[in-house]
């Protein structure tokens, strides 16, 4: 892809078969999530989602930060009327709406947008280090690109409530056992296991990885019986790609299934 070379904040590669790593690279600011950088990033995710050999993504920072969460400097002196013409928050559900997998690799400090980035993302890995916290309270604000919503949705409300009004931070362990990480790992090879975990997903049959990965966001978004309709119409659905009469086919006749992507 041509625009990979030209990104300033990011940096996007090709770890391995069929998976896209998109790296935050703002260290001297702790990858404080400016607009142009945010830009980049929905940017980059855009062209991810719609090339073909790319089936899972990858998003880290460096093994010291995640990301410090929205650029304090840039909004200091915002206004109302500014933010919301700006949009800028808006980037955070773009990139929740990514068909694609995403798997957040996370070192060091998550904080504010940079644990709210995270919990847009449909996995965390972690490493021993990570620490996620929504410190916009300090600020005399409050998170606002999903901290309040999907932090109580995931660990629950008792400890969202710490989090979002005590600047309560989680340690990757702590994350872990809350139900807010998939897994803890070496600083050393947490990249890896991000990576090794979007490469057996990006095996995977596509559309159903699609289609699965937008049934259970659904479940934090609406009741159970509409979410229940959802997933039953979207495993009706698979009923008309190639993949599930190959997956299904290959079952039968003991054989690995050839996924399509059809
Ligand atoms: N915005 C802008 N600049 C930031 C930043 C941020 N979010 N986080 C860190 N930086 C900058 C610092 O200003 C500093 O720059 P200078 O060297 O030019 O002074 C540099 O990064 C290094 O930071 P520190 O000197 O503070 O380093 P530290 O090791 O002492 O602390 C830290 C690191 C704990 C991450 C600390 O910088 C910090 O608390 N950052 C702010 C975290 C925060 O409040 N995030 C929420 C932002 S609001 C938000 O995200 C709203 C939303 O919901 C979308």
């Amino acid at each position: 892809m041509a625009e990979e070379k030209n990104y300033e904040h990011i940096v996007v590669e090709r770890p391995t078969e069929g998976v896209g790593l998109v790296r935050l690279n703002k260290p001297r600011t702790f990858n404080a999530l400016t607009e142009p950088l945010m830009r980049e990033l929905t940017h980059a995710l855009g062209a991810l989602a719609a090339d073909e050999s790319v089936r899972c993504i990858v998003i880290t920072g460096t093994k010291r930060v995640f990301a410090a969460g929205a650029d304090i400097k840039e909004m200091a002196q915002a206004t109302p009327v500014e933010l919301m013409q700006k949009n800028f928050i808006g980037r955070w559900e773009q990139i929740r709406q990514v068909s694609k997998p995403i798997v957040a690799a996370v070192s060091g400090y998550a904080l504010g947008g940079g644990c709210e980035l995270a919990l847009a993302c449909d996995m965390i890995v972690a490493s021993e280090t990570a620490v996620f916290g929504q410190p916009e309270i300090n600020l005399g604000v409050i998170p606002g690109a999903g901290g309040t919503q999907r932090l109580a949705r995931t660990i629950g409300k008792a400890l969202t409530m710490e989090m979002v009004l005590n600047d309560r931070r989680l340690s990757a362990e702590e994350a872990a056992r809350f139900g807010l990480v998939n897994r803890v790992a070496s600083v050393e090879t947490y990249l890896d296991e991000a990576i090794q975990l979007a490469a057996e997903i990006a095996a995977r049959a596509p559309i159903a990885v699609r289609l699965a990965k937008d049934a259970v966001n659904m479940a934090l978004e609406t009741t159970l019986s509409t979410g229940l309709a959802y997933e039953r119409n979207h495993f009706y659905a698979l009923f008309a790609t190639e993949d599930q009469k190959e997956g299904m086919a290959a079952f039968l006749e003991k054989r690995k299934p050839e996924w399509k992507g059809r």
